[in-house]
């Protein structure tokens, strides 16, 4: 089963991970990702974590000059189109490309140990892999053909984390087992980086409405007349300076429920809820049918694990949100 396989993973850490990271684990199990700037790098062979990636020339010339032990991993460019956030504008070496960096791994006598990529987070298709797997089977055999023996593949995150994703899991490992099956021998350690698919569900964020107004908006309509439309604002005590940060760099829409179950005849009304700060971009939901609330009534967003308060800030001073910690079984209520 390719899931097992999966979650025996490695994954992509930061410098600050890496100190303590290095003292918990072997080495082994350390790869270093991104563009690494000169100070990463001594820092990694200080601390023997040879396995890093590169994607172009000035990348492999600046890693051999530091750490000319270091073990090589190439990471090329997938067709991110059906992802929901692409990294190929930022990352990854074109087949092309990639063909010239084998020869100059070879020219530098630099260790190329494998080939990685990223389908771009929050892949919608399987396609994109077993594309990039392809490509990558030709790299193998480019490098075999040179004198080098590849002997790692990553493939990368871009997995779903929760079930309101437009594919599962299950669907991605079912469509690509195989194809790594046919392209690559067992002597290929295939690893991949899992990401949201760890986390995304793992945390709801649980919010109590602190303030509320009615307001008014008016625009022009289609025939010159004034139109108002009426809204209920509600103000959470967390926003997009803080765990909902998601909904600007993860193009997140975080579905807003109440916490208390509404009668069944609730009337819905137009309704936005906004975060704490002074700035009016810190909305989390804007003009959605929602029943009536009260100050003081709570309601919540599932899936709020990944890529949330890792990148919050205290804008404004607003706290971040503290995390409980709850082996649950199901509903809310243990919480609160
Ligand atoms: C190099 C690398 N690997 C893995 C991940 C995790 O990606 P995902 O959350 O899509 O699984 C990221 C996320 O940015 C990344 O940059």
């Amino acid at each position: 089963m390719l899931g097992l396989n999966l979650l025996k993973s490695y994954m992509p850490i930061q410098l600050k991970e890496l100190h303590n990271a290095a003292n918990e684990c072997t080495k082994y199990y350390i790869k270093y990702s991104n563009m690494l700037c000169v100070d990463h790098i001594k820092h990694a062979k200080e601390r023997d974590v040879r396995l890093m990636t590169f994607d172009n020339i000035s990348e492999l010339t600046k890693i051999m000059k530091i750490f000319p032990d270091a073990e090589l991993v190439l990471r090329i460019a997938s067709n991110d189109s059906l992802s929901l956030l692409p990294f190929g504008f930022k990352f990854g070496a074109t087949l092309k490309d990639a063909i010239a960096l084998i020869s100059a791994c070879k020219d530098m006598k630099a260790k190329l140990v494998g080939i990685s990529f990223h389908v771009g987070s929050c892949c919608y298709s399987p396609l994109a892999f077993v594309d990039t797997l392809k490509r990558a089977k030709e790299l193998f055999m480019e490098a075999e053909r040179l004198g080098i023996h590849l002997s790692l593949l990553d493939i990368g995150g871009g997995f779903p984390g929760d079930e309101e994703s437009k594919i599962t899991f299950e669907e991605i490992a079912s469509a690509i087992e195989p194809v790594i099956d046919a392209l690559f021998d067992d002597g290929v350690q295939v690893i991949a980086e899992p990401g949201r698919f760890f986390c995304s569900a793992s945390t709801t964020s649980a919010l109590q409405v602190y303030s509320k107004r009615d307001y008014t908006s008016r625009r022009m309509g289609e025939n010159g007349d004034i139109v108002e439309i009426e809204e209920v604002q509600y103000y959470l005590p967390d926003g997009v300076y803080g765990t909902f940060n998601n909904i600007i760099y993860d193009h997140a829409s975080p579905i807003t429920r109440p916490l208390k179950e509404p009668p069944l005849d609730a009337i819905l009304k137009n309704s936005t809820f906004f975060g704490p700060t002074c700035d009016s971009i810190d909305v989390i939901a804007k003009q959605i049918h929602f029943p009536s609330l009260e100050i003081g009534d709570w309601v919540y967003f599932l899936n709020m694990g990944a890529y949330t308060v890792a990148a919050g800030s205290t804008f404004n001073g607003f706290e971040r949100p503290k995390i409980l910690y709850k082996m649950i079984k199901e509903g809310l209520g243990h919480y609160l």
